[in-house]
């Protein structure tokens, strides 16, 4: 039987130009293609866990407009489970402008619209499918209350919460928040934004991860780009190397890894395990262009983590 993966997050349709460069403020510069692709980090990764194969649920909101109805029909169309989407009567579907520069680089801008009129009463009408789940899955594109909600109501029923803080909030988490997180997942900019710690180098990323832990979270996990993932826990914390990749787009690769994470995870693989799983679907969605479209399919998944590659793991104290 599939893992069952639920995520309480936003659905957001994005509009992606490709750009030679990033533009300076104040800047216009001349682009190439458009493209309108769906997104939203909580659809992302709902989306990346049923190529994955899991049987994944999405609890979020959009608006009753344009964009929210072909990003429930995207679900429909990839296999996640979207009861619990709710339409929004007034408020549009977030909206991110997204440019994505030659190296793979990207500035995202977003207009929330009704993912911020997700409520924690909508998390309470779908507590049955978080109760069922193996994992939950959660970000920050909607309400830090909502957020705080589904953890709440995960933990009620024993399933195990991932928190990918994204995007870092400018307040530090609350502690209600964290104290019910089994494993926090930021990526190098968020760990920076939470602890106000550099994360340049392996040293200085194991004070950030000891930093992150003192808070109260049990098992946290670096995404440090191009060097792989930080796992850290009160034993030990081991160093996975990242698989090597030219990156096409890096748009949705942190999502990518924490649905490759958490869905290995919910199958019974150990936590080395399931970030090697994580490093593979993120990098795998890095040699593609946008969001949804770049996440990969098991199988390429599975040909990937069979390859030979220098990926022992990095133990420290
Ligand atoms: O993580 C990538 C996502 O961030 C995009 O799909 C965009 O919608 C923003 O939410």
């Amino acid at each position: 039987m599939s893992a069952k993966v639920v995520v309480v997050g936003s659905l957001n349709m994005d509009l992606v130009t490709r750009s030679p460069r990033i533009p300076l403020p104040g800047e216009t510069i001349i682009g190439s293609n458009f493209y309108t692709l769906p997104g939203g980090k909580g659809a992302n990764q709902a989306v990346a866990a049923a190529r994955l194969g899991a049987c994944a649920s999405m609890v979020g909101r959009v608006g009753q407009d344009a964009f929210g109805r072909p990003l429930l029909a995207n679900l429909d169309n990839n296999g996640v489970d979207h009861t619990y989407v709710s339409q929004d009567p007034e408020a549009a579907t977030g909206v991110a402008l997204i440019t994505v520069d030659d190296a793979g680089e990207n500035t995202i801008v977003l207009a929330s619209g009704a993912n911020m009129h997700f409520s924690p009463a909508h998390v309470d009408a779908a507590a049955s499918a978080i109760a069922a789940a193996e994992v939950l899955l959660l970000q920050l594109e909607i309400p830090l209350e909502t957020v705080t909600r589904a953890a709440e109501v995960a933990q009620a029923h024993g399933v195990r919460v991932i928190l990918n803080p994204a995007p870092a909030p400018a307040e530090p988490l609350p502690a209600e928040l964290l104290s019910r997180v089994n494993i926090l997942i930021p990526n190098e900019t968020e760990t920076s934004l939470l602890t106000g710690l550099s994360v340049e180098d392996r040293p200085q990323a194991e004070v950030a991860a000891a930093a992150l832990r003192e808070v109260g979270v049990e098992t946290v996990i670096l995404t440090l780009g191009a060097r792989g993932a930080l796992l850290a826990q009160a034993s030990e914390s081991i160093l996975i190397p990242a698989f090597k990749i030219t990156p096409v787009d890096t748009t949705a690769a942190g999502d990518a890894f924490v649905a490759g994470f958490g869905t290995a995870l919910a199958e019974g693989k150990s936590l080395p395990e399931a970030i090697r799983w994580g490093n593979a679907v993120g990098a795998l969605a890095a040699t593609r262009l946008g969001a949804q479209p770049s996440l990969p399919a098991r199988l390429e998944v599975e040909q990937l983590l069979a390859e030979p590659n220098d990926l022992s793991f990095e133990r420290g104290v």
